[in-house]
């Protein structure tokens, strides 16, 4: 049979990107071990209050600088409610939920997990601009979906001290309580609401873009 010229060089070129897309699979599955890492680390749900880690949330800065975040999400809203990280360094999430599942995404960044109870989600990243974000809940979890956020400072730190106070201007803003939608959370940009108490609603005017790399928030989810 007769195939024609243009014809056969669409077949070949179609055949060969298909082995192209599957080579890629096959090289970054076995070559890069890019599986999905979710699922690898577990704990008990009814355990995460009374866990060493998760019981004491908070910020660990490590000797060279770089910091551990260890977070709850639960209904609703975030432990703690005010993270301050160092800037220009790597910053490890860590964190869990001891109720349903909620989304810890921060605005504007490309921090961005699901939190599953059962399940600890984990990535790192790291932020070249200081100032305030806001971190939202961006998975509906309940009526109080759209008051669970938090606020993440990040500023410079001397790479050995703690709790450097240091001058990163943390923009100020009209704390606006938004009625954020109890939608998908989909527009963080409105939930401008903390959750009561949390005395961090000073501002946030300074979060317009951050343009931090991305250190591995796709493959710890
Ligand atoms: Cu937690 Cu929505």
């Amino acid at each position: 049979m007769h195939v024609n010229l243009y014809e056969k060089i669409w077949m070949y070129a179609a055949a060969g990107i298909i082995l192209v897309f599957l080579a890629s699979m096959g090289y970054t599955t076995l070559g890069r071990a890019m599986q999905p890492p979710s699922h690898i680390e577990t704990i008990d749900p009814a355990s995460v209050r009374t866990d060493p880690e998760f019981g004491s949330p908070g910020v660990t800065i490590h000797e060279d600088g770089t910091a551990t975040v260890v977070i709850q999400a639960f209904m609703f809203a975030f432990l703690p409610l005010e993270i301050r990280v160092p800037r220009g360094r790597d910053v490890t999430f860590r964190m869990t939920s001891p109720d349903v599942i909620h989304g810890f995404q921060i605005v504007q960044t490309n921090g961005n997990t699901m939190v599953v109870p059962g399940y600890v989600s984990q990535f790192t990243t790291r932020f070249d601009r200081a100032g305030e974000y806001l971190i939202v809940c961006n998975e509906y979890c309940g009526v109080g979906h759209h008051v669970m956020s938090a606020t993440l400072i990040v500023e410079d730190m001397p790479a050995s001290a703690g709790t450097g106070e240091a001058p990163a201007e943390t923009g100020e803003t009209p704390a606006e309580t938004g009625e954020a939608s109890a939608g998908a959370g989909e527009t963080p940009a409105e939930t401008g609401e903390a959750p009561a108490g949390t005395g961090a609603s000073a501002g946030t005017g300074a979060s317009t873009e951050t343009g931090e790399s991305a250190a591995g928030t796709e493959g710890d989810r």
